[in-house]
């Protein structure tokens, strides 16, 4: 396997860039034992193409991504694409003999996924599926408070990822707002994955679900002067059960294109009946823990920059997006290397298509007006 990460991109994006920007700086990583090269980028717009020309470590960059899977020198690939495309080109790296950073969702459908996560097992690839926010300092010390049992009897859970930005409604159409190319399932696809990685990794997994689902601006401008359908879901709110020391507890997750005010904001909440936390990147500095001893008491801890995976950066200093991005492909590289640990990581495929099935269910609870079972 080596200790050199040798990455193809497929799909420069907002994400493909993302991720060049993770390797960029991967030397910030202390005592990492692995080291990242970008070395193929493949997109069909020769515009993106020419960004990663300044990325010296880059040595072909096609509009082909069978090209990219032929280089001898490309070990994993990270496939940053519209939806539609994930189960073809997915397989396709597979069936090339290289390892897989999905993105989420996973396919555009359950049985993409369930496809996507059977030629994962055969192929015996490295396949894992993106979402970074678990990395994020806050996030882990709610993960160890829950993990802890000090909570007491849990009451109630909710994990949530919220947008605004799909409240203006000159906002232009794009792949994410359509069923083609976004999947039936629409704002969970988008969202859906970040709000249940940590849940499905405490155990908290959905024995039922009530769903209501929300469209609510049904066409949007084409770009082009007229207008085009915008046929997703907007919002979904997500009302479980999860089985914790066999008692049923609620659990809300929410995916929202339309929180008013809320830019990018992921957030989570553990309550019980002797403690409490709650985490939202809103305030990323901010841990609110709940503690009840004689009086009960909200307490706001000023978090720093203690990563799963330490780094150069000053302990007190604020992680951000690029940040969480970057200890999610270091949890990926040390999972693959074998020296994870009992640190985090990143999504299996079958956390992927247990969401898959949460978000069918939660299709059919829509459409019946009334509670899955799962
Ligand atoms: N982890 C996260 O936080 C996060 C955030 C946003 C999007 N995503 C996911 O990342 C994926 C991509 O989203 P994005 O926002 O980067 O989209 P994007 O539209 O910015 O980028 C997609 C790119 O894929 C390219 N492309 C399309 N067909 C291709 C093909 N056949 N071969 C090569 N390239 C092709 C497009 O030219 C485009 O540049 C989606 O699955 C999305 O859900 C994840």
């Amino acid at each position: 396997m080596g200790d050199v990460l040798r990455v193809g991109i497929i799909g420069g994006g907002l994400m493909g860039r993302e991720a060049a920007s993770a390797f960029g700086r991967w030397f910030v990583l202390e005592n990492f034992p692995v080291k990242v090269e970008l070395v193929a980028v493949c997109d069909l717009q020769d515009r993106l193409l020419d960004w990663f020309r300044q990325i010296p470590s880059v040595r072909l960059l096609t509009k082909d991504h069978r090209e990219l899977l032929r280089h001898p020198d490309v070990d994993v690939v990270y496939v940053a694409v519209p939806h539609n495309l994930h189960e073809a080109l997915y397989l396709d790296v597979l069936a090339a003999g290289k390892d897989l950073l999905a993105e989420k969702p996973f396919g555009i459908d359950l049985g993409a996924a369930r496809r996507i996560r059977d030629a994962s097992a055969a192929s015996g690839r490295f396949v894992r599926c993106s979402s970074e926010f678990p990395f994020l300092p806050g996030v882990q010390r709610v993960v160890q408070a829950a993990r802890s049992g000090r909570f007491g009897k849990l009451l109630e859970i909710r994990s949530c990822f919220w947008h605004a930005s799909d409240l203006d409604p000159s906002k232009p159409v794009n792949w994410k707002r359509q069923v083609k190319t976004c999947g039936e399932i629409g704002v969970m696809g988008d969202l859906g994955m970040h709000v249940v990685h940590v849940p499905f990794r405490l155990g908290w997994n959905p024995v039922r679900v009530y769903a209501q689902l929300q469209k609510i601006h049904t066409e949007r401008p084409d770009g082009k002067g007229g207008m085009a359908p915008c046929d997703t879901w907007d919002n979904a709110m997500l009302h479980t059960e999860v089985l914790v020391d066999g008692r049923e507890v609620p659990m809300r997750l929410e995916t929202k294109r339309m929180a008013p005010g809320a830019t990018n904001t992921w957030w989570v909440e553990v309550l019980g009946t002797d403690g409490g936390a709650r985490y939202s990147t809103a305030e990323p500095k901010t841990l609110w823990q709940f503690e009840r001893g004689k009086e009960q008491s909200w307490n706001r801890v000023d978090l720093g920059f203690q990563t799963p995976f330490p780094t150069i950066t000053g302990g007190i200093f604020e992680p951000g997006f690029p940040d969480c991005f970057l200890q999610m492909w270091a949890a990926y590289a040390a999972e693959r290397a074998g020296v994870l640990g009992d640190r985090f990581g990143c999504v299996t495929p079958d956390e992927a298509v247990r969401s898959h099935e949460l978000f069918a269910a939660a299709l059919k609870s829509h459409e019946i007006k009334a509670a899955v079972a799962l």
